[in-house]
């Protein structure tokens, strides 16, 4: 049997805008299986972002269902949600949000401190900082860390409290080309190392392309393209 990672069936997201309605997600349904690695494309304000709030917990669909690791997170309250969160979501965005008054392996330690799981810190943070190549820049400051290096350590940061998802908006955004394909590397290596499920949001295809598949979303409406039809 297959099992998912996340499902969303009929996930509409609408607001109020000069006492209009403003359909932003319209109908989404997306099956994402365990450890599979999906991008999300489409153009600035298709709604990708949004999307990825709420399939992230961040944000609240207007109706429709979430579910993550069959947990129908709709059902939880705040609570509950957060804890729900810490144990299972990681997030990296494309400003790095590290906090600057921590060093790097502080930052990375964060997550452990909403974690209820028995994790080892010191390993933890040994063992990601390694995975991400800066095991010599464990006692820099942001400040200090370029910024390839300061999303490294987002990275590392979000993967910290072991989650069983990983949702990015576009993480590489702000990097160059060789900072992009490190990053790339590092996505890689989750997936194989712990069956990831990543969900990507970028506008970059050679990003994209080093997903298992590429869902688009133009005005709020989500589109699989299957390549199975196009061999
Ligand atoms: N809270 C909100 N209130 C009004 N409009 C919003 C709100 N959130 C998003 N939007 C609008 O919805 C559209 C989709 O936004 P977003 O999800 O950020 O797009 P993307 O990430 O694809 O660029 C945009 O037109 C944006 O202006
Ligand atoms: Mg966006």
């Amino acid at each position: 049997m297959v099992k998912y990672a996340l499902t969303a069936e009929n996930v509409c997201k609408s607001v109020e805008l000069d006492k209009n309605k403003l359909d932003i997600i319209k109908n989404v349904n997306f099956f994402v299986k365990e450890g599979e690695y999906v991008a999300i494309m489409g153009p600035s304000g298709s709604g990708k972002s949004t999307l990825l709030g709420i399939l992230s917990c961040i944000d609240k669909q207007t109706s429709g269902k979430v579910m993550i690791n069959n947990v129908d997170v709709g059902n939880l309250n705040k609570d509950e949600l957060t804890e729900f969160r810490n144990n299972n979501i990681g997030i990296v965005f494309q400003s790095f949000n590290l906090i600057s008054v921590l060093n790097a392996g502080e930052n990375i330690e964060v997550p452990l401190f909403f974690s209820k799981k028995q994790i080892d810190w010191e390993s933890k943070v040994d063992e990601l900082i390694n995975i991400v190549g800066l095991r010599d820049k464990k006692k820099s400051f942001p400040r200090q860390l370029s910024g390839g290096e300061q999303q490294r350590i987002a990275i590392a940061r979000a993967f910290a409290g072991e989650p069983k998802i990983l949702f990015t908006d576009e993480p590489t955004g702000a990097l160059d080309s060789e900072n992009t394909e490190m990053v790339l590397k590092i996505f890689d290596k989750f997936k194989k190392k712990y069956n990831m499920t990543i969900i990507t949001i970028t506008h970059d295809t050679k990003v994209a392309e080093r997903a298992d598949r590429i869902v688009y979303i133009k005005d709020g409406e989500l589109y699989e393209r299957n390549f199975e039809n196009d061999k």
